[in-house]
């Protein structure tokens, strides 16, 4: 493996992976908090951003720990070269450590449009995305995909060198194909062959959610480093753990920072709807919070869950 500028400047080899309508700019402030090396924003749609759609500059906020030595790319999707060329040069782009290109989103309002994975099958117009991302932004340019379309199109390795030719400096691989979704467990074996393959540095992704699991995928795909998705959902902290650090962890202080940032950058209506999913991933295996998960759910205001939540937290 060639290591290059981007990769020299993180400070471990653990990756939040992106998770849509999770890995919002509060959520990635605790990550950035618990030192995660790179942590990577909800997919935000390069078409939307070029439509100048509010919602999706909204998606954009960057707020981190002073003297953080987490990086954070902005994870953009879509289908036209053109398109990837014109908004990476956007400040709200610009303001962002690194650019990475989703290739691996199995939605089908996505899929349908040529983009996500569905890019996978179009190698060529994949290629000329990515061209137009390192020739137009000036920043490292990485791509997240997965091993293949469908069990009969397992593409994954020949998929990477494509994105190494067209000047990736990173790939992030997710063992599973499209059709998979997110069904069977991760192919790792086929992490292994696409490190084997190519000479940027490679991140495995899939099923990893705890310490054990980390050293397994790296000692068997001898990957750079390792994404993270549903296994740091409401436990950002993992990542300190997972990088040997003691942490003193307080959840109800953690919550309400997340409550804080996300109130600066969307209106509170949206906040009150995004935090129940993030609150029942805070609380979740928590013994007796079935009934205040029930009230949190029913609630509209985010002055109602914090109530609820202060009372929780308060025993
Ligand atoms: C709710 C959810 C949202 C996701 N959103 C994204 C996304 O925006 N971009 C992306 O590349 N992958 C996305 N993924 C895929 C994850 O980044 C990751 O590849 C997948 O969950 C496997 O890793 P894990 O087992 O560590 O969760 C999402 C997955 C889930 C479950």
């Amino acid at each position: 493996m060639k290591t290059n500028d981007f990769i020299n400047s993180l400070s471990n080899n653990l990756m939040q992976a992106p998770l849509a309508g999770y890995t919002d700019v509060g959520f990635r402030y605790l990550c950035a908090k618990y030192n995660c090396g790179l942590i990577v924003s909800e997919m935000v749609s390069a078409m939307s951003l070029k439509q100048k759609n509010k919602v999706a500059f909204d998606m954009l906020g960057m707020e981190l720990p002073q003297n953080t030595k987490s990086k954070v790319a902005v994870q953009l999707f879509g289908h036209d070269p053109a398109v990837f060329a014109e908004v990476v040069k956007y400040d709200e782009i610009q303001q962002f450590d690194a650019i990475d290109i989703n290739m691996g989103c199995p939605v089908p309002k996505v899929t349908r449009n040529g983009e996500g994975s569905a890019l996978m099958l179009e190698p060529k117009k994949a290629g000329a995305i990515i061209d137009a991302c390192v020739k137009n932004s000036g920043k490292p340019v990485t791509v997240k995909f997965r091993k293949g379309y469908t069990d009969n199109n397992v593409n994954a390795v020949e998929f990477a060198k494509m994105c190494q030719d067209n000047g990736a400096c990173m790939i992030t691989v997710h063992g599973r194909t499209k059709e998979q979704m997110y069904s069977d467990v991760a192919d790792w074996d086929i992490i292994r062959q696409v490190v084997e393959a190519v000479d940027i540095p490679v991140y495995a992704n899939g099923d990893v959610k705890t310490k054990e699991d980390m050293g397994a995928v790296l000692s068997q795909t001898g990957a750079f480093g390792v994404a993270i998705g549903r296994g740091s959902g409401g436990r950002p902290w993992l990542f300190a753990q997972l990088a040997g650090h003691e942490v003193d962890v307080n959840p109800f202080e953690d919550i309400k920072t997340h409550y804080y940032l996300m109130l600066k950058h969307l209106p509170a209506h949206v906040v009150a709807g995004e935090m129940k999913k993030h609150i029942g991933a805070y609380l979740k295996g928590k013994r007796g919070v079935k009934p205040l998960l029930n009230e949190i759910f029913k609630t509209k205001t985010v002055d109602e869950q914090l109530a609820l939540l202060t009372d929780y937290f308060k025993n």
